[in-house]
């Protein structure tokens, strides 16, 4: 269980991110959620978390821009106290093959996919070491462990933050904090909705669990992993995929 536990998600608002907010909050822990779309969005999402019986406070913050994440990090203390568990969530994609990927598209993706990573761990990373105890769960994708045609920018970006979950890992295991990532696979959400069907499709058939994944598969890895039994797991990748990609 998580009560008396702060996480705070990015992304929060929709899709995953939302799934794993209210798996959180299920579990008792309270909810920051942190996310560049729609407040109105994230708010429908804050107050079914409140429906469950835990404090939840939303905010508009572009994690891309460290003024606004510093800024909505203090936010979320002065709502709620501090964090102990951060949810690298927030992700887009902006798929072409890379022949005609614009500079544009790939500086956005690792922008958010990325360096909003990188800025969310650094807002926090002085409070989680005073308080020597903590979860880091990054959001990666096997598409940044296997790569994937029109993906260049955003394998690169999760492929990324492989890299930075292991480093974040080793520089704070002596304090006691975690940090993992999942990579899930196909997963039903706004994101994939928006995706080529067929492609989609014809990728779904060669997942081993002849399915794609739902939102909730994440969240239950999300919510073990913050919990106190995953205590002995950092600097680990692990995938939801449907058996999609076995390494
Ligand atoms: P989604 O598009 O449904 O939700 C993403 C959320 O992030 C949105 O609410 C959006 O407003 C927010 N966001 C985007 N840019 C932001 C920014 N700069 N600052 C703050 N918030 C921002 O996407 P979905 O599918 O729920 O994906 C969540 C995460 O899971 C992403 O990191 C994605 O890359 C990853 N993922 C998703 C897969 C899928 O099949 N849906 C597969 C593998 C990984």
């Amino acid at each position: 269980m998580l009560n008396g536990k702060i996480a705070l998600v990015t992304g929060g608002a929709r899709g995953i991110g939302r799934a794993i907010a209210l798996k959180l909050a299920s579990q008792g822990a309270d909810i920051a959620i942190l996310d560049a779309g729609s407040l109105e969005l994230s708010e429908q999402t804050a107050e079914e978390i409140r429906g469950l019986g835990v404090r939840a406070f939303a905010a508009r913050c572009d994690i891309t821009d460290y003024d606004q994440v510093t800024a909505a990090v203090a936010q979320v203390k002065e709502a709620l106290g501090g964090v102990d568990i951060l949810v690298n969530n927030a992700g887009i994609t902006r798929d072409k093959l890379a022949l005609r990927m614009t500079p544009e598209d790939f500086d956005a993706v690792l922008s958010v996919n990325l360096k909003g990573t990188f800025l969310m761990i650094k807002a926090l990373y002085a409070d989680f070491m005073r308080r020597r105890s903590g979860r880091i769960i990054n959001i990666a994708s096997i598409s940044g462990l296997m790569g994937n045609a029109g993906q260049a920018n955003y394998s690169a970006s999760k492929a990324g933050v492989v890299g930075l979950t292991k480093t974040i890992a080793r520089e704070l295991a002596s304090r006691n904090i975690t940090c993992n990532a999942i990579a899930p696979g196909f997963i039903e959400t706004p994101m994939t909705a928006s995706m080529n069907q067929d492609a989609l499709e014809e990728a779904c058939k060669s997942i081993p669990l002849r399915r794609m994944g739902k939102p909730e598969d994440v969240a239950n890895l999300a919510a073990f992993l913050a919990s106190d039994d995953a205590g002995y797991i950092t600097g680990s990748v692990i995938n939801v995929d449907g058996g999609f990609f076995m390494r």
